[in-house]
């Protein structure tokens, strides 16, 4: 499997490429609008074409790359059904599976950052899942924030305990964003070391924890969301086909 952890400077976003070069075929996780032509180029130098695009949630920070992706390789977009993406060509849910080649990417819901956020679980072939993509709702020694989007602190605990730290402590854990210069880590490194949800961390001192961080909003979620409803085609000119809203 091709495997590429792609950056975003502006957001501190992660975009995963994986390629499965026996059938020429990819899949984008998480991606950036502004970065459509780097994913494009890169695809092109691996020599795969992009069949699917998927988001772990509707995101707040950026806008997806997802429209333009579609419209310009004919790739389907999946969101999760939750999210409130009527975009989405594939709506998905808990236990669904995304297939691009040998690859599987399988759907575990992890609400608590948003209602509707996903993570990946990705296996090859008939090997044993390796890693799991799992945008915000754990993070390198953190979590995403809980204070919009319908977030809410105990569900995210019970995702990240239930659904994430059940998986194999060898499981590679790559995430949405990384603010430290982070890239990856392993379900047993976080259960061990995650400050937040790690550790002798409770459930109420997590609920706790969160209610007071007091960030600010997102400096592009007045854009970002309704941009990222319609998979990032809002307000990207003439050429936005109404049929994707
Ligand atoms: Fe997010």
């Amino acid at each position: 499997m091709i495997f590429r952890q792609l950056f975003d400077r502006e957001s501190c976003t992660y975009t995963y490429l994986l390629g499965d070069p026996s059938v020429g075929r990819a899949a984008l996780v998480d991606t950036v609008r502004e970065h459509v032509g780097r994913d494009l180029g890169l695809l092109e130098e691996l020599g795969l074409k992009l069949g699917a695009v998927l988001e772990t949630h509707v995101h707040a920070d950026h806008v997806t790359g997802a429209g333009e992706l579609r419209r310009r390789t004919g790739a389907t977009c999946h969101v999760p059904r939750l999210g409130g993406a009527p975009c989405a060509d594939v709506p998905l849910g808990d236990g669904d599976v995304v297939r691009v080649g040998e690859i599987a990417l399988h759907v575990l819901a992890t609400p608590g950052h948003t209602s509707g956020c996903v993570s990946y679980l990705v296996s090859w072939g008939d090997a044993a899942a390796d890693r799991v993509l799992t945008g915000d709702a754990l993070l390198v020694r953190g979590c995403g924030r809980t204070d919009f989007q319908e977030g809410d602190a105990g569900t995210l605990w019970d995702s990240v305990h239930t659904r994430l730290f059940t998986l194999p402590d060898a499981t590679r854990v790559y995430p949405a964003h990384d603010y430290k210069g982070m890239s990856v880590s392993t379900i047993g490194e976080e259960k061990r070391h995650n400050p937040r949800l790690g550790g002798a961390r409770t459930r109420p001192e997590f609920i706790e924890l969160m209610a007071a961080l007091d960030l600010p909003a997102p400096a592009k979620i007045a854009e970002a969301l309704p941009a990222n409803r319609a998979c990032g085609d809002a307000g990207t000119g003439p050429d936005t086909g109404p049929e994707r809203m």
